[in-house]
């Protein structure tokens, strides 16, 4: 796993500068060195039209100023940071500033680099259900997380035959949470993460045949004790038993 991301890096470094311009400033990153800990970048702000010397100024989030450099000649800054793996992604967000006679040049845009610092396949999928009584008939109720997964996470819920029928982009760490009313859906359904490097997939959950859920929808409008719902219920959980030690098994 270490040498697959190390090859990652390797990989996203050789496609080289990644660089974003405005209002006549450019930013720039490269990804030097990889250590277990930390990463040692090297950024670049170059504004061209400016007249020398240029004196650059490193921001990073909040307008914080990192570092300062003045140029008497036409190449960019370069200023080379040590990044700590400890920093939240979102907060590694830097651009450049410049000042020479000739005026002010950026705010630069903002360069977020999680993507080659913190770039993980997403791993270990589980999908948790249960089964709910809505207004308009049973629904099952999943949410499905992964335990790693840099960057974001798209969740997509999938029905038979490989149809998507719901998407969501939590949050970093949230689960994703999808309602899939019974009658609209047979067969099975199963979740899927996926990110920028990599994608994984849920054990397909079957749902209940159609007399069962027959059965179901006449309990639910309350004309049967509630018995058959609980056996179906139960039958559903003794299926998440069964799918996420499926998943363990088959776990990374
Ligand atoms: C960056 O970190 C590495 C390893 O932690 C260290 O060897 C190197 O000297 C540091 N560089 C700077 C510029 O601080
Ligand atoms: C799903 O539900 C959990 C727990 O209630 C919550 O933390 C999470 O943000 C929800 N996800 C979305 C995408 O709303």
């Amino acid at each position: 796993m270490a040498l697959l991301q190390l090859l990652l890096f390797a990989m996203l470094a050789a496609c080289g500068f990644s660089e974003e311009q405005t209002e006549g400033i450019t930013i720039a990153y490269k990804v030097l060195e990889v250590y277990p800990q930390s990463r040692r970048v090297l950024i670049t702000c170059d504004a061209p039209e400016a007249s020398q010397p240029i004196t650059y100024s490193l921001l990073a989030s909040r307008g914080i100023l990192v570092a300062k450099k003045v140029v008497h000649d036409s190449v960019p800054a370069s200023f080379n940071i040590n990044i700590t793996i400890k920093s939240s992604p979102d907060l590694l967000t830097y651009s450049c500033q410049a000042t020479s006679n000739s005026g002010t040049y950026g705010p630069s845009s903002r360069l977020q680099m999680y993507q080659e610092l913190w770039a993980k396949p997403v791993s270990q999928l589980q999908a948790d259900f249960v089964l709910r009584h809505g207004d308009s008939g049973p629904t099952v109720e999943l949410s499905c997380l992964a335990s790693s997964g840099s960057p974001p996470i798209t969740y997509r819920l999938v029905g038979n035959g490989g149809r998507v029928l719901a998407q969501q982009r939590p949050l970093h760490g949230k689960p994703a949470n999808f309602s899939l009313p019974l009658s609209q859906t047979t067969g099975w359904f199963q979740c899927e993460a996926e990110n920028d490097v990599g994608v994984d997939s849920s054990a397909r959950i079957p749902l209940p045949r159609a007399e069962a859920r027959a059965k179901l929808v006449t309990t639910l409008a309350g004309e049967l004790p509630l018995t058959p719902t609980c056996i179906l219920a139960g039958s559903l959980v003794s299926i998440a038993v069964i799918a996420s030690r499926m998943l363990s098994s088959t776990g990374l």
